[in-house]
C-alpha cells in the first residue's frame, strides 16, 4: 500500500515508521511490532543485535512457504557475510567443531540421510514408553517446592524437567546429570551471545558426549541385551547398511539436547504464564482435568504453542540464489529469518489470533516449524508439556502469579522467547 521513497531502506515503507525491534520493551511484548510488520513490510530487512542484516518474514503464507523452500539453505556457508568473518549465526561458543554438522545446519541429501537414521532411533514408540519416567520426574520436582507455598517455576520446574528428561532418554547416567544441568544453565543464561563460560560449557558437554558414545559403542558388542537408551539406539541405527559415525552421533546427541532443552523450558514457562493470565481458560482446563478428560489438554498445548510459543524465530536460512518473497527481492547469500510468532498471530490464517482459546481446532500453527526440518522432538515436547501443565494445575489448584506481569523479565535471545523467572504462590499442598 505504501510506495517506498528513494531513500527508505529496502523493504521498509516510507509512510509509517517501522517499530523498533529487539529492545527490552519489544522482548516483553513483540506482538504489536509483528502486527505492524505483517501489514506494512511482510518481508522486512533489519539489522540484528549482532550487527548481521537479515530479512524477517512475518505473514503465515510466506512463512510456511519459506520454511519449505529448497532455495533457502540451512548451511551457514551460504551466508554472504560468512566469508568475511562477520557471520554470527552459530550456536554460541561452538563455531568450528564437528558439532556444527547437525540437522539444523545441513541440507539434503546429507540432511535426508541423518534424519532417516535418527528417526529409526528416536521413534514415537520410544517416546511413549518414556511417559511414566516423565511423570515421575514432574512429580519429584513439584515435591521439592509443594510445601513452601511459593516457587520460581522457571528455576525450580520448567528448567530442570527437560534437562533431566533428555539426559535420561539419551542414557546419561543419573550421577552425571547435574553436570548437564550446570552446563545447560550456563548456556540458557548467556545464550544471547558468545561468552567464555558458554564456550567452556559447550566444550565440556561435547567432550562428555563423545566419551559416552565411545564407551557405549565399545560395550554394545559385549552384551546380548544392549542398553535401550537413545544413544545406543543412535549407534545401532542403520539404513541400507549405513550407520552414524561417532562424530555424527555426538553432533546428533548435542542437537537433541540443544534443540530440546530451552524450547521445552519455554513451552512450560510461557504456557503456565499464559494460563495464569487467562483465568477463564485455566478454569476450563482444570475442570476438564478433574473430570479425567485429556482432550482439552491436547488442543490446549497446541494453542499455547501458537499463542506464545517457545521459538519466536525459526533458525537461520540463507538464499542460495536470488529469489522473490511477497514481492520483495532477496539477494543470493542473504540471511532469512522466519518469524513463527508473527505468522502464528496472522489474522489472515487464524480467527481472532490474539485470543487464547484452548478449544481451538483449526490450528495448524508453525510453532514446530514446517517442511523437512519440522521438529523431530515434537512428540517428546508434547509429552513433557502435557505432564507439566496437568500435574501442576492438579496438584496446586490455586496457583497464582506472585508478581505483576509487567515486572517479569524476558530473556532477550534472538531465536527463543522465554521468561527469566516466573514467581508463583499457592496454598501449600
Ligand atoms: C527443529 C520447535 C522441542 C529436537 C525444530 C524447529 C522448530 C522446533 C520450530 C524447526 C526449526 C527450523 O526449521 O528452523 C520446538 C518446540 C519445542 C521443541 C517449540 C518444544 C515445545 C524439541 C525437543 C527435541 C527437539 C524436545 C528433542 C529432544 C529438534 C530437532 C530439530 C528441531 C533435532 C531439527 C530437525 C531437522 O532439522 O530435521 N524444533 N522444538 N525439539 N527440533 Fe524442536
Amino acid at each position: 500500500p505504501h510506495a517506498p521513497s528513494a531513500d527508505a531502506p529496502a523493504g521498509c515503507p516510507a509512510a509509517a515508521p517501522a517499530p523498533e525491534l529487539f529492545t527490552w520493551e519489544f522482548a516483553a511484548d513483540p506482538y504489536p511490532a509483528y502486527a505492524w510488520l505483517r501489514e506494512h513490510a511482510p518481508v522486512h530487512r533489519t539489522e540484528l543485535p549482532s550487527g548481521v542484516e537479515a530479512w524477517l518474514v512475518t505473514r503465515y503464507t510466506e512463512a510456511r512457504q519459506a520454511l519449505a523452500d529448497g532455495r533457502l539453505s540451512k548451511n551457514p556457508v551460504h551466508h554472504s557475510e560468512a566469508a568475511h568473518g562477520k557471520g554470527k549465526v552459530g550456536i554460541p561458543g561452538e563455531r568450528s567443531a564437528n558439532l556444527m554438522t547437525h540437522l539444523l545446519n545441513i541440507d539434503p541429501p546429507d540432511h535426508t540421510r541423518l534424519r532417516r537414521l535418527v528417526s529409526k532411533a528416536f521413534t514415537p514408540r520410544r517416546v511413549a514408553a518414556f511417559a511414566p519416567r516423565v511423570q515421575e520426574l514432574t512429580d519429584h520436582l513439584i515435591d521439592q517446592f509443594a510445601a513452601k507455598g511459593e516457587a520460581d517455576l522457571i528455576h525450580e520446574f520448567a528448567f530442570p524437567l527437560p534437562i533431566y528428561a533428555i539426559c535420561d532418554l539419551l542414557g546419561v547416567p543419573r550421577e552425571d546429570q547435574d553436570d548437564f544441568r550446570d552446563w545447560a544453565g550456563m548456556m540458557i543464561r548467556h545464550g544471547g551471545g558468545p561468552r567464555g563460560g558458554v564456550a567452556r560449557s559447550v566444550k565440556k558437554m561435547r567432550g562428555y558426549l563423545a566419551e559416552l558414545i565411545h564407551r557405549k559403542r565399545e560395550s554394545l558388542g559385549d552384551t546380548a541385551e544392549p542398553d535401550e537408551d537413545l544413544i545406543s539406539g543412535l549407534i545401532r541405527a542403520s539404513d541400507h547398511g549405513e550407520h552414524l559415525t561417532e562424530n555424527e552421533a555426538a553432533a546428533m546427541a548435542f542437537i537433541l539436547l540443544f534443540a530440546g532443552f530451552e524450547t521445552t523450558v519455554n513451552l512450560i514457562g510461557n504456557g503456565i504464564f499464559a494460563l495464569l493470565r487467562h483465568p477463564a481458560q485455566r478454569e476450563l482446563l482444570q475442570k476438564s482435568l478433574a473430570a479425567g478428560d485429556t482432550e482439552l489438554l491436547t488442543t490446549g498445548i497446541e494453542e499455547l504453542l501458537r499463542y506464545d510459543g517457545p521459538v519466536e524465530l525459526a533458525t537461520w536460512r540463507f538464499a542460495t540464489e536470488e529469489l522473490t518473497l511477497a514481492g520483495q527481492r532477496i539477494a543470493k547469500g542473504d540471511p532469512v529469518l522466519v518469524v513463527l510468532a508473527a505468522a502464528d498471530r496472522d489474522p489472515a490464517r487464524f480467527d481472532e489470533p490474539d485470543v487464547l482459546d484452548l478449544t481451538r481446532r483449526d490450528n495448524q500453527h508453525l510453532g514446530y516449524g514446517h517442511g523437512i526440518h519440522y521438529c523431530l522432538g515434537a512428540p517428546l515436547a508434547r509429552l513433557e508439556g502435557q505432564a507439566a501443565l496437568a500435574t501442576l494445575l492438579s496438584r496446586l489448584p490455586d496457583i497464582r502469579l506472585a508478581a505483576e506481569p509487567d515486572d517479569l523479565r524476558w530473556r532477550g535471545g534472538l531465536i527463543m522467547r522465554g521468561l527469566r523467572s516466573l514467581p508463583v504462590e499457592f496454598g501449600p499442598e
